[in-house]
């Protein structure tokens, strides 16, 4: 178990390059065996999700080489199509692989999926597009293995009665695969979703509807190696923007399309914040204290439940009583009663919370229990008084590159500590 110290109050001004999209680059990593070759991705993040995927996708005969930010996948030698359990619980993301290896292989082998603790996580609409599609998906007797086979998927429409990121996903790994066409109807409509879409395209694949709920898939074309740029990550450069909000400073952010944060920069506008989005760029100053505001998380376009721990953070430092409403995963509270350690006013019920902001939080030890509690931590952490170590570090660096580096950089006390 590792920590981080910071000592809060520093004054934040400078400009941060956004790390590429982990939400992006972890679906590509794992489509990448659809094709015996190569894939060769920029901008990848160097952080433990990846490291972990990479990992996975050897242990299956693919090699995988990181150099910088430049990874190459040659899946020419993938010899297996089943997922250790401990491969799988390291994260969400290795459900990926399901679909992936299917299509690949016809046949898979894997257990419920890991990540972050923030709610039950169910994989039904996974296995639901997956078996629309041709699969044989056997049941879970408990013991958490998934069986699953497909002689070849054949294409034709579903529709998603929620439009789940990983579902999303996986049916277009299949349709990908499938003879014939696949009307996808109630996607997600994240914006990692047209990055994938256009990934798979740039592979020999056909998809069209991209950024749509209605994603069209004419299935069964020959892939081929690709060479493709990840964005920029929209959840770290939203918590470097609340770092600003709450520090009260001054910051450039590169890197990203800034269109991918409409919700929550028109949310810190109405707080008080000044905020400038030009093309690659986004540009944040707040001098004086925010006024309070009011959230409910939702699936893209609205506000990402990633960023609601991180605003809560904010929130308890605004002027006046915020309200959040948490509509995607019924776990995401557990930031505040750590939250609370510093001296926030936090009510929680069911899917809501009550923020009652207060003019100082003060330092403490608090802990990490997930990615983006952490980070909320960490901008709480930057507004306090005093000096706050926050526990749980790995937890943060399964999504942020060098939280230390870049918050380090644009002039904050922050370090790694036994
Ligand atoms: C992805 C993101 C995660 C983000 C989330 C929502 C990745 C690696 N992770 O996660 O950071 O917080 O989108 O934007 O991209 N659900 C079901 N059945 C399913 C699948 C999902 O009921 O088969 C429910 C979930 O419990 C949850 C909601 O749908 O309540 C959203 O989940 P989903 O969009 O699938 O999120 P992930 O793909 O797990």
């Amino acid at each position: 178990m590792s920590a981080i110290e910071i000592r809060g109050l520093r004054p934040l001004k400078g400009e941060i390059i956004v790390q590429g999209s982990k939400n992006a680059v972890l679906p590509m990593m794992a489509a990448s065996v659809l094709n015996r070759g190569k894939t060769l991705l920029n901008n990848v993040p160097r952080i433990q999700d990846v490291f972990c995927m990479m990992g996975i996708l050897n242990s299956l005969g693919c090699t995988c080489r990181l150099k910088g930010h430049q990874l190459e996948i040659d899946s020419s030698g993938l010899s297996g199509s089943c997922v250790l359990k401990e491969d799988m619980e390291k994260m969400r993301s290795s459900i990926m692989l399901l679909g992936a290896l299917l299509g690949r292989c016809g046949e898979a082998g894997v257990y419920s999926p890991g990540g972050c603790m923030i709610g039950e996580r169910p994989i039904d609409l996974h296995l639901m597009a997956l078996r629309e599609l041709g699969a044989e998906i056997g049941e879970d007797d408990g013991d958490g293995v998934l069986y699953a086979r497909v002689r070849r998927f054949t294409g034709k429409r579903i529709v998603f009665p929620f439009p789940s990121v990983g579902a999303t996903e996986n049916a277009l790994f299949a349709a990908v695969m499938a003879t014939g066409r696949t009307v996808l109807e109630g996607c997600a409509r994240e914006p990692e979703i047209g990055e994938l879409c256009s990934f798979l395209n740039s592979m020999g694949a056909c998809v069209r509807g991209q950024g749509t709920d209605i994603l069209t898939v004419e299935g069964g074309l020959p892939l081929h190696d690709t060479h493709f740029t990840v964005g920029g990550d929209r959840i770290v450069a939203g918590t470097y923007l609340m770092a600003a909000a709450a520090a009260r400073g001054e910051l450039v952010l590169t890197g990203l399309d800034p269109g991918v944060l409409g919700a929550v920069t028109d949310i810190l506008k109405k707080m008080g914040a000044v905020i400038y989005e030009d093309e690659g760029l986004l540009y944040i100053r707040c001098q004086e204290r925010l006024l309070a505001a009011d959230i409910c998380t939702g699936p893209y376009p609205d506000f990402p439940t990633d960023l609601q721990s991180v605003m809560m953070a904010v929130m308890s430092l605004s002027k006046g009583e915020s309200r959040i409403q948490e509509t995607v995963f019924e776990n995401r509270f557990r930031t505040a009663a750590e939250l609370e350690k510093m001296g926030a006013r936090i009510e929680c019920m069911d899917d809501k919370a009550r923020i009652k902001g207060r003019e100082m939080l003060f330092g403490t030890r608090v802990e990490a229990r997930d990615l983006r509690g952490g980070a909320a931590l960490a901008v709480a952490a930057l507004a306090a008084e005093g000096s706050t170590i926050i526990g749980g570090y790995e937890h943060i660096q399964r999504g942020y590159e060098d939280i230390c580096r870049d918050l380090e950089e644009i002039g904050a006390d922050i370090h790694m500590c036994a």
